[in-house]
């Protein structure tokens, strides 16, 4: 289909708006790339588990293989030298380090990560890591549910930190924690699989205070990288001008951004209106201490944005782009398409004038206490297909990171919707097509594209328009 309409700018345009320092990278993780999961003493995670009980995976996929990136790791850094990126995020894989989740790191699994990083460091690329993606040792029975898998990251975190501290340029203690409690917990889509709706509240507090404990961990080991931590943001809008639809907006904003932002960046959970309290009985009273270990000092905020969202009152069918969920039937809102603008293959809308003001509400509603931010992840899922000739073309990537790339950059100009907020990088997700959760196989997100049976990797064209920005950066 010809998409005549993709008026996005030109390399040369964001080159030279790009500030001399900022950090272009690429971010993928541990059980989406890696596979080789029965390798050395790895034990199963609950995205293992999860993937293996039929039905939970759309096209029934496993984390077995994937992107087979933990064999062809030296060709995937080759392909960052290529691409030019200044930088790479990924994730460490907690039961590749830490099998069964206790006890000190396995030698095995820190000779991958102790490759994966000399590789970066001499080609250039400064690692961030991520130290929670999701994929938590399945002894950890109730998962998130329970107070203890806290101070287990905590640990965890004291040992990764003492181990590549030295060699980390920046870490991110875990990420999108609202994602976990939402499709993990709450609605059932992801692991591990539960459909509690708001008796999943808990999951926010366990998750944030194991954040907490890590940055504690973290500076304790003196580690040399900045720390942080990545939340997903959509800006949520009302699908009507009515009093039912704005309150179900404001109790969206706060369960998908505000419950996760608020403690880390001021220390506190957000107010509830007085009709939506019963909601939110268990953040209500939280003890005083958790929240000063939440609030620990953070060096930047990682702000993973891909779509808005709009809002409606009353339930939902339970079909989602995410999947089927019997628990969205029962929510008390609905999420409604956004007109007017295209969709990814995932049927998210398109929308980079949003990315505005998602960065202007971080500005608005956290001023001062914001500190400076990464983009860490921001990208779109098409259906790309390798031609012939061997190219890949996917104009609709290459225009979706122009213009989200695009609209960060005005965002925080002087006179754009975030100015005064201290933008330092943007990585798009991802470097490879990887494996995309429930989603399996089906949504492909990379700059790379990845044959599946053989684990070929193809450059595609949204990654030659990145290489080209990297390049007239590089020579300016
Ligand atoms: C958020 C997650 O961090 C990442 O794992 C996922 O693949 C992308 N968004 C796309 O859904």
């Amino acid at each position: 289909m010809p998409h005549e309409h993709l008026t996005h700018p030109s390399a040369a345009d964001l080159a030279a708006r790009i500030p001399r320092g900022f950090l272009i990278g690429t971010a993928t993780a541990s059980a989406q790339i890696e596979g080789a999961i029965r390798e050395g003493r790895r034990t199963p995670s609950v995205w293992d588990r999860f993937a293996e009980q039929p039905g939970r995976i759309l096209d029934g996929s496993t984390t077995a293989v994937t992107a087979d990136h933990f064999h062809r790791h030296a060709e995937d850094v080759a392909l960052m030298s290529r691409l030019g990126a200044d930088a790479y995020r990924f994730s460490l894989g907690w039961t590749r380090l830490q099998p069964t989740g206790s006890g000190p790191l396995d030698p095995e699994g820190v000779a991958f990560y102790d490759r994966l990083l000399d590789e970066l460091h001499a080609a250039g690329v400064s690692p961030f890591a991520t130290i929670s993606h999701w994929d938590l040792p399945e002894e950890y029975a109730h998962g998130w549910l329970d107070r203890d898998t806290a101070a287990r990251l905590g640990d965890f975190a004291a040992l990764v930190g003492e181990r590549f501290g030295d060699r980390v340029d920046a870490w991110i203690t875990i990420n999108e924690p609202a994602t976990v409690t939402l499709n993990g917990y709450a609605l059932g889509l992801h692991a591990p699989g539960h459909s509690l709706l708001f008796d999943a509240l808990p999951t926010v507090h366990h998750q944030l205070l194991g954040h907490g404990l890590a940055v504690q961990a973290l500076r304790a080991a003196a580690v040399r990288g900045a720390i942080g931590i990545s939340n997903a943001h959509t800006p949520v809008m009302p699908a009507s001008a009515t009093e039912e639809d704005a309150v179900m907006a404001m109790l969206f904003d706060i369960v998908h951004n505000r419950v996760f932002a608020d403690p880390v960046l001021i220390g506190r959970y957000p107010e509830v209106p007085a009709e939506l309290a019963d909601l939110f009985g268990s953040l209500a009273d939280v003890p005083a201490d958790d929240l000063a270990i939440i609030a620990e000092p953070i060096d930047f905020y990682g702000l993973n944005y891909y779509m808005p969202s709009v809002i409606a009152a009353g339930a939902g069918t339970g079909d989602s782009p995410d999947g089927m969920s019997d628990a969205m039937a029962e929510l008390p809102f609905r999420l409604e398409p956004l007109e007017g603008h295209e969709t990814t293959g995932f049927g998210w809308p398109i929308a980079p004038e949003h990315f505005e003001t998602v960065l202007g509400q971080l500005r608005e509603r956290y001023g001062d206490a914001l500190p400076p931010v990464f983009i860490t992840e921001s990208g779109a899922s098409f259906d790309d297909e390798v031609a012939d000739d061997g190219t890949v073309a996917d104009p609709r990537r290459t225009d979706y990171v122009a213009r989200h790339l695009d609209a960060a950059l005005r965002a925080v100009a002087p006179g754009g919707q975030a100015f005064g907020v201290d933008l330092r990088g943007f990585f798009v997700w991802s470097l490879l097509d990887n494996w995309e959760w429930a989603a399996g196989f089906t949504q492909r997100f990379g700059l790379v594209h990845v044959d599946f049976a053989d684990g070929t990797r193809t450059p595609k064209e949204s990654f030659g328009f990145l290489a080209e920005v990297n390049r007239i950066r590089a020579e300016a």
